[in-house]
């Protein structure tokens, strides 16, 4: 990951590269593309190679997203991957360009890759869809406007997840399956398991935000009801939300058992999601 920009260092401004750089390697858990990599394997897939350019271009897209959900006008964070976030150890206008370009260098990652042009397509076409307007950053605009409305119901926190988390976990399962070339039967089976465990995902995550220290997360603990965002945990409690998260395990570990044999490796994925620390 740390090749691929360096390879550009001669036509980037120094700075700019520098605050992609530390927001890519700031160790981040890199779920997104275990999750592809999974997928495109239990679909059959065995080139090592063939997925890399969209593992590479799913954390562009995830990274990107992370810092302008920390800049001061978002949810106003110091603290991300366990350090200072990309405008606080850089300045404001620099995080907002370096994510704007992790954005464009995902698509461009793609539009290069050594793929068939036609699957090729289909993926580029489904990463603007479930990162655009559509997807997260529509997911995010309504998490914003949460905010200010505190008739949010759970509906609504669905609609909200369901966008600005799932999907782009849920591009990553179809994709990898797609790139494995998957009948139609497994494409489905891995798509309701991303959506599965993108719910799950961010179920988890504001629970950790409501009872994990900002040290065990590597960010800010306790935002969440700080600015009255609209989460499970607001809308349903602690308990009530485990159990959400335990029925969205439940969806997502029968997608698996469809999915065969291969599919140890994206139950134990789903089961991480649930029990994880941070
Ligand atoms: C955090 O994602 C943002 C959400 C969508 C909840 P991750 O928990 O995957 O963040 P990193 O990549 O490990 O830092
Ligand atoms: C962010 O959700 C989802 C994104 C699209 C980045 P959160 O705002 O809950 O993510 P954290 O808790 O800051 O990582
Ligand atoms: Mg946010
Ligand atoms: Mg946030
Ligand atoms: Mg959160």
């Amino acid at each position: 990951m740390s090749a691929m920009l360096d390879a550009r260092a001669s036509v980037v401004p120094e700075r700019l590269l520098d605050a992609m750089r530390y927001s890519l390697m700031a160790g981040g858990k890199r779920i997104r593309p275990a999750l592809l990599l999974e997928c495109y394997h239990v679909c059959g897939g065995v080139d090592h190679a063939l997925p890399m350019p969209a593992m590479l271009a799913i954390e562009c897209i995830h990274t990107y997203s992370l810092i302008h959900d920390d800049l001061p006008c978002m949810d106003d964070d110091d603290l991300r991957r366990g350090k200072a976030t990309c405008h606080r150890r850089f300045d404001e206008a620099t995080a907002v360009l370096a994510a704007d370009a992790l954005q464009t260098l995902a698509f461009e990652l793609l539009a290069v890759a050594d793929i068939d042009s036609e699957l090729r397509l289909e993926l580029i076409r489904k990463l603007a869809l479930a990162a655009g307007c559509q997807g997260m950053v529509g997911g995010q605009m309504m998490d914003m406007q949460s905010e200010q409305d505190p008739g949010i119901d759970m509906l609504m926190v669905e609609r909200i997840h369901l966008h600005k988390t799932g999907a782009l976990l849920c591009w990553c399962c179809e994709a990898g399956a797609i790139l494995a070339g998957a009948s139609a039967a497994q494409l489905e089976a891995c798509s309701r398991y991303g959506k599965a465990v993108g719910l799950l995902f961010q179920i988890a995550d504001d629970i950790l935000d409501a009872t994990a220290s900002s040290e065990a997360l590597g960010k800010s603990a306790g935002k969440d009801a700080a600015q009255s965002k609209a989460t499970y945990v607001s809308v349903l409690g602690l308990v009530q939300a485990r159990e959400l998260a335990g029925e969205m395990l439940e969806l997502a570990l029968s997608a698996c058992a469809e999915l065969g044999k291969g599919g140890n490796h994206l139950n134990r994925l789903a089961q991480y999601m649930m029990e994880r620390g941070r």
